[in-house]
């Protein structure tokens, strides 16, 4: 497999072994921005943007819309990046939402998402008539009807609906199935009483049905299991969905062991779904929606560490140390994820081992990646981690005090700061 296969599409390796993102020198940027540095490659997060709304434009005769899922990461400056792309965007908190406004986003592009939406979340999509709101439970329906009703003011609301849809990941990342947290459930009935409810509602307008799976998937069938439960219900209940929404989750490779992520798969069956149930039921087509976070950043993202202390163990683990960590990239604590990774300066010849990344954080579970092969690597070498995109600076935290890496967009011939490093007296540590 390419050495280069995992990481942004503009990179390439030197003559001198080095690798560079958009032409730019990442030693030169490490030393200017410090490590632990995260770099985004526009025409990699452009190209994830274009191919996906070109395939639906192609296999999809209705319209349709690509919201991008805030909680992959989003900061001011990705966030003004996105809205230039005409994208929508899925807000789960008062933060995210707040900076989709400020970023360019306008209300009828933004649908408000979360198993426990606060008031003031509630009242704020009610005050600017978002797109919509997805409901998901008895709970908030009733709470938004007596919002609504207050404000006198109708809510679009969609239904997010939760049933088995023969999912394969991690069970951290999926959210669907009798136990999850999120949505109303079609297993005990909740799915249609909410349906029901909200048709009654004189402050409540169904425009739409929703399904999110979870994260990392591959399988298109999946999709398809998810929108014909969808439509059941609405057949059941004689509703015609204006929008359906079968969420994001398209997987994303980190590895070789990683099935294809291309797009093609995933819009194909999802829009052959959709045109298949209104043909069967005569309905017109819904405007889709889908909402992709990992795949559209994911593999624009690398992260650069700055190798320290490296050491061998009696057991012959070759452990190497960078300056980051659990506290910038949580996800192999929380699911066990699986990088790649390469030495910035690695020479084609280099002989190859077993290796472990570690981070400087005191915790056992502060691993980077478990197992990789790399050249022996000494203090002070540049390591480079691709498909850092979504879900690490997201989570990222302040353990150990340690500040928020900086985050830099990477276009050919231009670079400019998405994200400054977080400064101690910023974070609330010395008030
Ligand atoms: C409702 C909803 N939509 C979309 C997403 C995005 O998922 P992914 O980043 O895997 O595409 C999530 C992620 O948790 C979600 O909860």
């Amino acid at each position: 497999m390419n050495d280069l296969a995992f990481f942004p599409i503009s990179s390439q390796v030197n003559g001198q072994g080095e690798l560079t993102i958009a032409g730019h020198d990442l030693t030169r940027l490490a030393e200017q921005y410090n490590t632990p540095l995260y770099l985004f490659d526009a025409a990699t997060l452009r190209g994830q943007a274009n191919s996906l709304k070109q395939l639906l434009a192609k296999e999809y005769p209705g319209e349709s819309l690509v919201a991008y899922a805030a909680k992959a990461y989003f900061s001011l400056g990705i966030a003004r990046k996105l809205a230039a792309l005409d994208l929508g965007v899925d807000v789960v908190s008062l933060g995210e939402f707040n900076l989709a406004l400020k970023a360019g986003f306008t209300p009828d592009r933004i649908h408000l998402h979360g198993n426990n939406k606060s008031r003031q979340e509630l009242e704020m999509a009610l005050d600017l008539n978002i797109q919509a709101v997805a409901i998901d439970s008895l709970d908030e329906l009733a709470l938004l009807e007596k919002l609504a009703a207050a404000k006198q003011r109708k809510a679009r609301i969609w239904l997010r609906i939760t049933g088995e849809f023969g999912l394969h990941t991690h069970a951290h990342i999926d959210t669907s199935g009798v136990n999850s947290k999120f949505g109303l459930h079609l297993a005990n009935g909740q799915a249609v009483e909410a349906l029901r409810q909200a048709r009654a509602s004189r402050w409540l307008d169904l425009v739409g049905l929703h399904t999110h799976l979870g994260s990392m998937l591959f399988e298109p069938e999946a999709y398809q299991q998810a929108i014909q439960a969808q439509y059941r219900l609405a057949e059941a209940e004689g509703t015609i969905p204006a929008e359906i929404s079968p969420g994001g989750g398209w997987g994303v490779r980190y590895n070789p062991a990683d099935p294809d992520d291309g797009y093609a798969a995933w819009v194909k069956v999802v829009s052959a779904t959709v045109q298949a149930e209104c043909a069967r039921l005569g309905w017109p087509l819904p405007r889709l929606v889908l909402e992709p976070g990992r795949s559209l950043v994911g593999r624009a993202g690398v992260a650069i560490y700055r190798v320290g202390a490296c050491k061998t163990t009696p057991s012959g683990l070759n452990i190497v140390a960078v300056d980051g960590g659990i506290a910038d990239n949580p996800r192999y604590a929380l699911y066990q994820a699986q990088y790649s990774a390469r030495l910035v300066k690695q020479a084609a010849s280099a002989p190859m081992q077993d290796t472990r990344v570690v981070g400087k954080f005191c915790e056992s579970g502060d691993v980077l990646i478990a197992s990789v092969r790399l050249p022996a690597a000494r203090r002070d070498d540049l390591l480079s981690v691709p498909v850092a995109g979504a879900y690490q600076l997201s989570m990222a935290s302040n353990y150990n005090l340690a500040p928020r890496p900086a985050v830099l967009w990477l276009e050919d011939q231009s670079m400019e700061v998405l994200q400054a490093r977080e400064q101690p007296d910023q974070s609330g540590w010395w008030v």
